[in-house]
């Protein structure tokens, strides 16, 4: 059997995946469009923070039924958000097991298994992850050999931030997010710090705060310009403080409106050492581009050490990134 399809102990099979986290290292944000969306110009750049998701069921083949219906899959969840994530429909990954249930015909009541990493309203797209993770577990288990472009179209409905982690690397993403064209990958891997914060933040709420500080003059208006040159020359080159330089995110001055501790974050990880910082989405993690390995160790170590109060951040990792998609492990 391939690497991550196991034999459960009940005769069935258990499909393993690990998914990564994303951060945004550009995301411009358009006017609010009137379906309560806005349209996006983002790159999206996975990172080595990872969930493993186990979907188990029946042989590949098996459990094929006509039409879709309610029931199934069921839940259960340890590590990060354990306790706070729904069980029921209000998961993001048994609505993904739904769709793709009814898209091919399959029983949705296989059992997921999500062990997390990934802070919940983090800003890290976790519940996406979790979903795309999902999707992927459960093509393998019913053998249903759906293309990624396939899975994406599937991935759209649930989520604008779900397509991205069927592919991984960088890439660009537009439309609400969900339109995906994968840059191609430079000679570095980027030494980040993901800064976990306590508690998250509602991404609809982030949204909105940006519209009202921006109908109020407080924040710079809707981008008219694509990715940034910098960005994609940064990207292709090696140095790291070209790439801190490019940074940018439209949602950061909305995140610190809503959460104004998180400046002390920020100034914490540059003073630690990290060429830059931003809030990852719509926040509340910030993450810290350092210059080399050793770099991310001390600027992740100094944050978690002055985060032990809860002042600064809850925890802090080194991670790098671009790393590979959703895929089975
Ligand atoms: O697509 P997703 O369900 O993850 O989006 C969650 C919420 O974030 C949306 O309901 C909307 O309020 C906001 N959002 C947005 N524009 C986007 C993506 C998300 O306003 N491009």
């Amino acid at each position: 059997m391939p690497v991550g399809v196991e034999r459960s102990a009940d005769g069935g099979l258990a499909v393993r995946v690990r998914v990564p986290s994303k951060i945004n290292l550009h995301l411009g944000v358009g006017a609010l469009r009137p379906d309560g969306y806005h349209d996006l110009t983002t790159v999206y750049h996975a990172i080595g923070l990872y969930d493993e998701v186990t979907a188990t069921g029946a042989e590949p083949g098996a459990g094929r039924r006509d039409g879709s219906g309610d029931g199934g899959p069921a839940v259960t969840v340890d590590g990060e958000g354990a306790g706070e994530l729904p069980l029921d429909g209000g998961n993001l990954a048994v609505r993904a097991v739904r769709a793709l249930a009814a898209a091919t015909g399959r029983d949705p009541r296989v059992r997921l298994h999500l062990r997390k990493r990934i802070p919940v309203a983090g800003g890290l797209a976790g519940g996406s992850a979790d979903a795309a993770a999902a999707l992927v577990a459960c093509d393998t288990l019913w053998g249903t050999g759906l293309t990624r472009a396939e899975l994406g179209e599937l991935a759209a409905g649930l989520g604008s931030d779900v397509p991205f982690l069927l592919y991984g690397g960088t890439a660009t993403g537009t439309g609400r997010g969900e339109r995906i064209a994968p840059l191609p990958a430079g000679p570095a891997p980027w030494h980040w710090v993901v800064a976990v914060a306590d508690g998250g933040l509602s991404t609809p709420a982030v949204y909105a705060e940006l519209d009202r500080l921006r109908s109020a003059g407080l924040a710079a208006p809707p981008p008219t310009a694509g990715v940034p040159g910098g960005l994609v020359s940064a990207l292709a080159g090696d140095d790291p403080a070209a790439l801190a330089a490019a940074l940018h995110n439209d949602l950061e001055p909305a995140a610190l409106s809503l959460r104004p501790a998180l400046r002390a974050t920020l100034d914490a990880g540059r003073a630690a050492g990290a060429l830059a910082g931003i809030v990852s989405g719509s926040g509340p993690t910030c993450v810290f581009l350092a210059a080399d390995a050793g770099a991310a160790r001390d600027v992740a170590a100094a944050l978690t050490a002055s985060g032990a109060g809860g002042a600064v951040c809850r925890r802090a990792y080194p991670v790098t990134g671009p790393v590979a998609r959703a895929e089975v492990y």
